[in-house]
């Protein structure tokens, strides 16, 4: 059967990418000790351009990275045999929904809110009986979300947020901005992403995209992993592991297959 036609929003984003994935290197370090902890491979899905899959690979750990969209395994294959890792890394063009490993490993990460792109509790169980199958018994799964934050939610709705600048090869100045509108009942984010670029002060060129996400609350999401037959075993509020209490922005999953 043919492959229906979509729309992959991440062969835009893929140019800036990591300028825009920036602020979030304090998960790298997080995902490489718990990867280099087990017997690999070590399976992430929503690899993306390789951002924590080849710290994984250069920290001596076979990594299988899944991804739905071909524009960002291209760069992350091109950038794996740049750092030397290209043997460590199996790049493999599928859905997280469905993929399964096989044989089955010790650890599936989902990094940096990949998880947040399925947008139904079928998409999302679908995910979650997709990774069990993935997993040897007593094997991890480890993620990453947001916290949803009602107040940054209100305050941002239908906002052009500035996301930080860089300059990019040809010396242009380089504007990253979000614009995100929040569905509060269907708890859906609809989020716009542009570069403007600029040449001095005069805008040259505005490249957009954009994607849905399904916001994910904490306890919405351990019945998730109970639903699925997963057992919680950790759940930290940042990357150095502390607890998810007080003003903690991210939901750090720990889950156990049993
Ligand atoms: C926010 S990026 C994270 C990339 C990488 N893990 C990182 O930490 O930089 C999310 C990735 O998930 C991928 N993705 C979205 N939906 C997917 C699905 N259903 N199955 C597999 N990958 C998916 C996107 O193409 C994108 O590359």
């Amino acid at each position: 059967m043919n492959k229906p036609i979509t729309f992959d929003p991440y062969s835009i984003l893929v140019d800036f990418y990591d300028h825009w994935a920036k602020p979030q290197s304090e998960d790298i370090p997080f995902y490489v000790k718990r990867a280099a902890a087990v017997k690999g491979p070590v399976v992430e899905l929503g690899a993306g351009t390789g951002r924590i899959a080849i710290p994984i690979a250069r920290a001596g750990q076979d990594v299988i990275g899944v991804d739905l969209s071909g524009a960002m395994l291209t760069e992350a294959a091109r950038r794996a045999a740049a750092e030397g890792v290209v043997d460590k890394i199996t790049f493999i063009e599928a859905d997280m929904r469905a993929f399964v490993a096989d044989p089955p490993v010790e650890l599936v990460i989902v990094p940096f809110r990949g998880f947040l792109h399925l947008l139904t509790a079928d998409d999302q169980l679908a995910a979650l009986a997709s990774i069990r199958r993935s997993l040897v018994s007593g094997g991890r799964l480890i993620l990453n979300i947001f916290v949803p934050d009602p107040e940054t939610q209100v305050a941002l709705n239908g906002r052009k947020t500035s996301h930080g600048e860089f300059v990019d090869e040809r010396g242009r100045r380089c504007e990253m901005w979000g614009l995100p509108e929040y569905d509060v009942t269907s708890q859906r984010l609809h989020l716009r992403v542009g570069l403007d670029i600029y040449d001095g002060e005069r805008l040259l060129d505005t490249i957009e995209t954009a994607f849905d996400l399904r916001v994910i609350y904490r306890y919405e999401f351990e019945h998730l992993l109970v639903r699925a037959g997963f057992e919680v075993e950790a759940l930290y509020g940042w990357f150095d592991e502390r607890p998810l209490e007080g003003d903690a922005r991210e939901q750090i999953w720990v889950a156990r297959k049993p």
